[in-house]
């Protein structure tokens, strides 16, 4: 038990990222125009070396020119590890105006490399007299980034989502896959002759999900590679949503209606919560804790439990 209050995360839709390479500036316009709560403006793993320099400007200018609308407008810049995140940072925030909402870094392993860049960011804001502040979101994809990922959750202010990031984990953690995430052939238990496919994924989720939630950032589901796959997308996203992440970021537009409609609680879901809060009421003016619904246990937990659906279901509604 702890008398610490649970911090509300950002109270914005996070149910779908889009990604578009900084490199290609078609894509830009039907990025705005998608129906997408987060663009994510790659500068990083998408954008060739020999094309880092002019992804920058296609960037700064996008942010400048394009009517994003109410979308939350981020920019994936280049990990730490690189010679490009200085120049990321330094050159979008002094020349891309205030539409810009978010940075997203990758390849976190500590707090200290938030702080870096909170710092850098920190100055930028001040000389140039930027009023509204950047938030950050930040990708656990190594891994140091998840045996620190609780510190990492807390390390700034400006924290307001996590991803996993499932292709570099892999790699980082010598994992024996080349699919980027979603079930991997040899991950299953025998029962008899039948196989039974387990999910490799959820630890590094429910851990994110933990520090997420401890620290008030928004905890969201990297990429699914197979764009073909559209259940495969499905049943990853669904198994995201039931462990407490929010959203999930799409490679190809196809994946984005299928992130809404997962990440959207569907209205039985909103329904049958809003019937448990309704006996639980009842429960309550009978002076009762606990009480039963469709011939089940509801007691106060349950209450919270609704809450979740229904508090979701308002904010992507509002
Ligand atoms: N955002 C918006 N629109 C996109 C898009 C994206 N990320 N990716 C493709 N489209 C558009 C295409 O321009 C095309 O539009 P059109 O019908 O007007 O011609 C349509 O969607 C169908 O695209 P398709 O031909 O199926 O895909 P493609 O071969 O053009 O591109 C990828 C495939 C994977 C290269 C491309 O989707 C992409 O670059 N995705 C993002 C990759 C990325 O950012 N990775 C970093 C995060 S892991
Ligand atoms: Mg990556």
């Amino acid at each position: 038990m702890s008398f610490r209050l649970q911090p509300a995360p950002p109270a914005r839709p996070n149910r779908c990222q889009l990604f578009g390479p900084g490199s290609n500036t078609k894509l830009f316009a039907k990025m705005a125009a998608s129906a997408a709560d987060v663009i994510n403006l790659d500068l990083e793993d998408s954008v060739a070396p020999s094309d880092k320099d002019s992804a920058r400007d296609n960037v700064i200018d996008a942010i400048n020119t394009v009517d994003w609308g109410t979308k939350t407008l981020s920019v994936r810049i280049n990990g730490l590890d690189t010679p490009y995140w200085y120049r990321d940072v330094v050159d979008v925030l002094e020349q891309a105006g205030d539409r810009l909402d978010q940075i997203m870094i990758p390849k976190v392993g500590c707090a200290a490399d938030v702080y870096a860049v909170d710092a850098l960011v920190t100055a930028i804001e001040r000389a140039k007299g930027r009023t509204k502040p950047i938030s950050f979101e930040v990708i656990i994809e190594s891994a140091a980034g998840i045996a620190h990922v609780e510190e990492i959750a807390a390390s700034s202010p400006r924290m307001a989502a996590m991803s996993l990031g499932a292709a570099d984990f892999a790699a980082s953690m010598g994992m024996q896959t080349t699919g980027i995430g979603g079930t991997q052939d040899n991950y299953y238990m025998l029962h008899g002759d039948t196989r039974h496919y387990s999910d490799p994924w959820h630890w590094a989720q429910t851990a994110i999900v933990a520090a997420c939630r401890t620290h008030g950032v928004l905890p969201v589901d990297g990429p699914f590679g197979d764009f073909s796959d559209d259940e495969g997308y499905r049943a990853q996203a669904r198994r995201s949503a039931t462990l407490g992440m929010v959203g999930k970021w799409a490679i190809h537009p196809k994946q984005i209606a299928l992130a809404n409609e997962v990440f959207t609680p569907s209205e039985a879901a909103v329904a049958e919560a809003r019937e448990i809060l309704a006996a639980m009421e009842q429960a309550k003016a009978r002076g009762e804790g606990a009480t039963v619904y469709n011939g089940r246990l509801v007691d106060i937990a349950s209450i919270k439990q609704a809450e979740v659906i229904v508090r979701q279901s308002e904010m992507i509604a509002s």
